[in-house]
């Protein structure tokens, strides 16, 4: 398995080129089920989730081409088996995005049940009522949600926890449903509305993206598309934090201050100076950060998927931080190995204090998800000495070349086959 080495202690300072949001590109890919005609695809990141959605679109009978500018066409003109296999979907639990498409353009779907993960549970049910509740038959057995639906019908939907993937799956599955769906309690995250803007590209009707309530006004087809994936917010969050974290400056280009607000706001209480330009932005940092708290909470408040890359934050500032997870049961994971290189960090339930420590030394530390994998590799590149980080595939899931971006900005970090 990969390792990364770091050698921690110097400031990032350069420019790098965010890449496009994986979660967006996720459902927006299994968009392409919707209709018989090409969906083309730009600004795709290249990471091992994509990959993966790749090969179960293509088991399906998708065709799956890349032009010479990494542009990526998906033609579902010949899908065949609306099948989403164990083997695939236990290893990207986002597989079960490809239900609502199905069931809505060919009326049947077998899609494996995707296992927890190590950050919680994550269950589906929420996905599973919605469906029903348009009058799809779906039953589970053998490990397979097993969903029929002669034609899916509008209905008035509201779940009682905001759910990213929920809402996407149903609003994907609205589209080709007999009348009006109405999505109360949606997920306003900025990948939301990035999907509803591919799905209106193709010829959805739909209202009210990026707000609590989401309309789809289904119609008989869908047709084929161009579409630009929008920047990813929290590979940005992610260089921004490691900036603050070093005490560097850096510019990040191909993305935009509008889409992570929340987290800028925090950067900047932790004393980083930060300049919006137009598809840019700019991030300073002179002296250690102060501490932070923060509590997650869905899209606009402060995201879960930067929640581990504050901690390493929190625990080299000055002060002492209290962070609460309310998203996920069990996404404390990297405390135990921030805790192998020094930091002073107490969990109770789902609340963790940081007290920062003048100093984090280097160790062998091991990843055990996609973002705790980000919020080792910025301890790292603070603590004293060398650091190894194992089982980075984590990181690959969601990082486009990490360590070539990195390096760019002067850290001194390598990969160990
Ligand atoms: C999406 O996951 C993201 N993944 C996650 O990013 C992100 O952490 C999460 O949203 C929250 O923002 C993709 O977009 C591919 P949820 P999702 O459904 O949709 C509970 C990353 O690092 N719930 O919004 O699976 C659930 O257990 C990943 O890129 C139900 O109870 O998250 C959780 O407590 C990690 N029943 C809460 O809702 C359901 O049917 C929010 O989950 C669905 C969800």
């Amino acid at each position: 398995m990969d390792k990364l080495l770091i050698h921690g202690g110097s400031p990032l300072a350069g420019e790098v080129r965010i890449s496009g949001a994986k979660n967006a590109a996720l459902p927006i890919m299994c968009a392409s089920l919707l209709s018989a005609a090409p969906l083309r695809l730009t600004n795709v990141p290249h990471l091992r989730d994509v990959t993966t959605l790749l090969n179960l679109l293509g088991g399906m009978g998708i065709a799956v081409s890349l032009d010479e500018k990494l542009g990526l066409e998906l033609d579902a003109g010949r899908l065949h088996t609306p099948l989403a296999p164990y083997e695939l979907v236990k290893t990207m639990r986002a597989s079960i995005l490809v239900l609502g498409p199905l069931l809505a353009r060919c009326g049947e779907a077998r899609v494996s049940l995707p296992g927890g993960c190590a950050i919680g549970q994550r269950p589906v049910d929420l996905h599973i009522k919605g469906l029903q509740a348009m009058g799809a038959d779906i039953r589970v057995e053998h490990g397979y949600i097993i969903a029929r639906a002669e034609r899916l019908k509008g209905a008035r939907i509201a779940s009682d926890l905001v759910t990213v993937t929920g809402t996407e799956n149903l609003m994907m599955a609205a589209c080709l449903g007999e009348g009006t769906t109405v999505i109360e309690n949606a997920a306003r995250e900025p990948e939301v509305v990035d999907l509803a803007a591919c799905l209106k590209a193709m010829g959805a009707n739909i209202e009210g993206a990026g707000s609590g309530m989401i309309r789809i006004e289904g119609v008989s087809a869908l047709s084929g598309a161009e579409h630009r994936i929008m920047p990813d917010r929290i590979e940005t969050g992610t260089f921004l934090v490691a900036a603050a974290a070093t005490g560097g400056s850096v510019r990040l280009r191909n993305t935009s201050a509008r889409i992570l607000e929340a987290v800028l706001d925090k950067l900047r209480e932790a004393g980083a100076k930060i300049t919006a330009e137009d598809d840019a932005i700019v991030l300073e940092m002179d002296g250690p950060p102060t501490s932070v708290n923060l509590r997650t909470a869905p899209y606009p408040a402060f995201p879960t998927d930067m929640q581990a890359q504050f901690m390493a934050l929190d625990c080299i500032a000055r002060g002492t931080a209290v962070l609460t997870e309310t998203i996920f049961e069990n996404r404390f994971m990297h405390a135990l190995e921030l805790q192998r290189l020094g930091a002073d960090i107490e969990i109770s339930g789902n609340t963790a204090v940081v007290k920062g420590v003048a100093q984090l030394d280097g160790a062998t530390v091991m990843a055990t998800d996609l973002r705790a994998s980000a919020s080792l590799v910025i301890a790292g590149l603070v603590a004293k000495g060398e650091t190894v980080v194992e089982r980075i595939y984590h990181l690959d899931r969601g990082y486009e070349c990490i360590e070539e971006k990195l390096s760019q900005l002067g850290a001194r970090i390598k990969r160990i086959h």
